[in-house]
């Protein structure tokens, strides 16, 4: 099984960024706390991440041909993307959306995603968790057809 973990704007500032949201981790610990747990579960992890909305498209539609999955933080996007949103819906793989912090406790124009409907899952509020979350979620389903 193979899972592709794409990030969107400013998430390759993490460790740096309001860390009382999204915490003293930085996207390469992310990574590579995420690299060593798929290889507990087995399952190979890739990584990419843009702040450009159409590299973001482009990845998505790569995945769909390329793995079995995706995890989605489309930071910002994720309010406001309808490019992003039909991506997600296009491609024939599930994507769970993940944030580090949670919206729904945040600004009012968070509380809207354009990508919760046509994605399987969210998992939102556990910062670097949420990631390993969905892992878990893809893990659990090897060998299912998606
Ligand atoms: C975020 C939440 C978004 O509202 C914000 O724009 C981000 C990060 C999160 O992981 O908590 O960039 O997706």
């Amino acid at each position: 099984m193979k899972i592709t973990v794409i990030n969107g704007p400013n998430l390759n500032m993490l460790g740096r960024r309001e860390p009382k949201y999204y915490g003293s981790m930085t996207l390469g610990d992310i990574e590579e706390m995420l690299r060593g747990l798929g290889r507990e579960l087995g399952v190979d992890v890739d990584f990419y991440q843009s702040n450009i909305e159409g590299e973001l498209v482009n990845a998505l539609q790569k995945a769909g041909t390329d793995c079995d999955g995706v995890i989605l933080n489309g930071g910002a996007y994720t309010h406001t993307s309808v490019a992003i949103r039909d991506a997600v819906a296009a491609i024939g793989v599930p994507v769970v959306e993940v944030h580090l912090s949670n919206p729904h406790t945040r600004e009012d124009f968070r509380k809207i995603s354009l990508l919760s409907d046509v994605c399987v899952g969210t998992i939102a509020g556990f910062r670097e968790e949420s990631y390993s979350l969905g892992l878990l979620w893809f893990a659990g389903r090897k060998g299912q057809a998606s």
